[in-house]
């Protein structure tokens, strides 16, 4: 039996469980968690035991090029066990890279793990060449892999390269909070939860005349949920652990996998000592299917970024909600606590335990030099008459002959096939819906939300995105703007069980 047919038969087995959760489980699906919860064997650790830990900044071998070996390490992340990951240099999360606008990079990426690898740079506004497409893969030497075994689709189109390649980034774009992670076909999923994200940072000289804090002042957050095993190892539901065989997970985590540890960085519930000071926190909701509405006890946010750049003026907010993948550049201040302070990071779209993210302990005196500006950026300046093509994508769980799979406007992605092609340099009006929890990203063109369910856009929506949060029967109405590069890219749903089960199509920038 060929891989595509023994994928059919598997994906019955998915359906039949569909089926039930759509029956029974009506609040998973109209509530506000979007995946299945999979509890830890072990016994999660106490909160706030560990300290918050800062990813490694990637330094260049020479001026612009980097260098980064993808490998299996053995890391302490629940106190007194240890975590097999796959990690960027070895390290979850990766090395951060702190870059700037017009200053192009090369990454070349080693892959010495088990099993093929593509490197996104989600939010850059990169070649098509080098965005990591799903079957571009890095294959480490001597691998016995055999392309498209087990998948859902017969893919004819493979790019194979042995053992490393280049990836090209101009970053011909604003400062902005980005990051990068895996995008093999078919096990990004799996791939990411072992470890294997990290943050990139573009800065440009308009933020720099802005008073932000800086250096100390500056915390990245990536945030994730993971379970564990018994012994501390990463606990996922997938049909193969070889990730080398049949893709996907089991049972009902179709609808996406939520762990019931909450990671920053890597770390469990962590602790981190700030000064009584304002902070420049970028937030990154790094999970495959969780989302969080996060709120600080004592203090609030005042939001001066989203996905893809500063936002024209800052925003406060008292809560966000954050999708997996977004992005929120949010400043916080401590000195409105006094010194001796422990201000807690909520998640109100949690429970036991998952309902908190992590703490600060507001231990000293000192002076960031920081102020909110007042304004950031120039507003952007796109106009409704600039729409020159409208689109419709609806996110949606859809009958594919005996079985159901998660599509876009009723496919499951097609290598082969493009839903769209918006020429250079235009604007288009694009509309999502949606069934169920889809966080909906594009690559390279970034866009602006313009109605939400027929409103006007959440606090959430606001600035140039490249994800947008699609909550069940939702519609979402976005301009989007697609200057940078000719090529095929991809729009996508960034829960990654969805990704990986076919919720991903191309389209053609022309
Ligand atoms: Cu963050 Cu196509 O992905
Ligand atoms: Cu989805």
């Amino acid at each position: 039996m060929n891989g595509v047919r023994r994928r059919t038969v598997l994906r019955l087995g998915v359906a039949a469980a569909a089926t039930a959760g759509l029956a029974t489980g009506c609040a998973a699906l109209t509530g506000e968690q979007a995946g299945t919860t999979l509890r830890s064997d072990l016994t999660p650790p106490e909160p706030f035991r560990v300290r918050l830990p800062i990813p490694a900044t990637a330094e260049p071998v020479s001026p612009g090029r980097f260098e980064v070996t993808q490998r299996v390490a053995d890391v302490e992340i629940i106190p007194g066990t240890t975590t097999r990951v796959w990690g960027y240099d070895g390290t979850f999360p990766g090395p951060t890279f702190d870059v700037r606008r017009g200053e192009p990079v090369t990454v070349t990426i080693h892959n010495e793990l088990p099993a093929p690898t593509s490197t996104h740079l989600h939010g850059g506004v990169t070649p098509a060449d080098s965005d990591g497409y799903p079957t571009d893969l890095i294959v480490p030497t001597g691998l016995d892999f055999e392309p498209g075994h087990g998948s859902h689709m017969e893919v004819k189109e493979w790019r194979l390269h042995d053992g490393s390649r280049e990836y090209e980034y101009p970053l011909d774009q604003p400062a902005a909070t980005l990051w990068y992670h895996d995008h093999r076909m078919d096990f990004t999923a799996p791939q990411v939860w072992r470890g294997l994200a990290g943050m990139f940072l573009i800065r440009d000289d308009d933020e720099d005349r802005l008073d932000l804090p800086r250096g100390e002042y500056e915390l990245p957050l990536m945030l994730c949920d993971r379970a564990f095993e018994d012994d501390g190892s990463f606990k996922y539901p997938s049909i193969d652990d070889s990730l080398l065989g049949v893709p996907g997970v089991e049972g009902d985590y179709h609808q996406g996998v939520e762990g019931d540890v909450i990671l920053v960085n890597g770390a469990p519930w962590p602790e981190a000592s700030v000064a009584n000071t304002m902070y420049r926190l970028r937030l990154l909701n790094a999970s495959n299917a969780r989302r969080f509405e996060l709120a600080m006890d004592e203090v609030g946010f005042t939001q001066i970024g989203s996905d893809s750049g500063l936002l024209p003026q800052p925003q406060e907010l008292e809560t966000l909600t954050i999708a997996p993948a977004e992005r929120f550049d949010v400043l916080v201040d401590f000195s409105q606590v006094p010194v001796g302070t422990r201000v807690v990071l909520r998640n109100r779209l949690g429970s036991d335990g998952t309902d908190v993210v992590m703490r600060f302990h507001v231990d000293r005196e000192a002076e960031s030099g920081a102020a909110v500006p007042r304004r950031l950026v120039e507003p952007a300046t796109m106009t409704p008459d600039e729409v020159v093509a409208a689109r419709t994508f609806a996110f949606a769980l859809t009958n594919q002959g005996d079985h159901q799979m998660w599509t876009i406007n009723g496919r499951p992605f097609d290598p082969e096939q493009s839903l769209a092609s918006p020429r250079l340099d235009t604007v288009e009006r694009w509309t999502f819906t949606s069934d169920f929890h889809h966080p909906v990203h594009v690559h390279m063109a970034h866009f602006q939300v313009l109605t939400r369910n027929g409103k006007p856009p959440a606090p959430e929506d606001a600035g140039w995105k490249d994800t947008v949060d699609l909550r069940p029967y939702e519609v979402v109405e976005v301009a989007i703007k697609f200057s940078g590069h000719r090529g095929r890219y991809m729009i996508h749903c960034h829960n990654l069980e969805h990704e990986d089960m076919a919720m991903m199509a191309n389209f053609d920038v022309v």
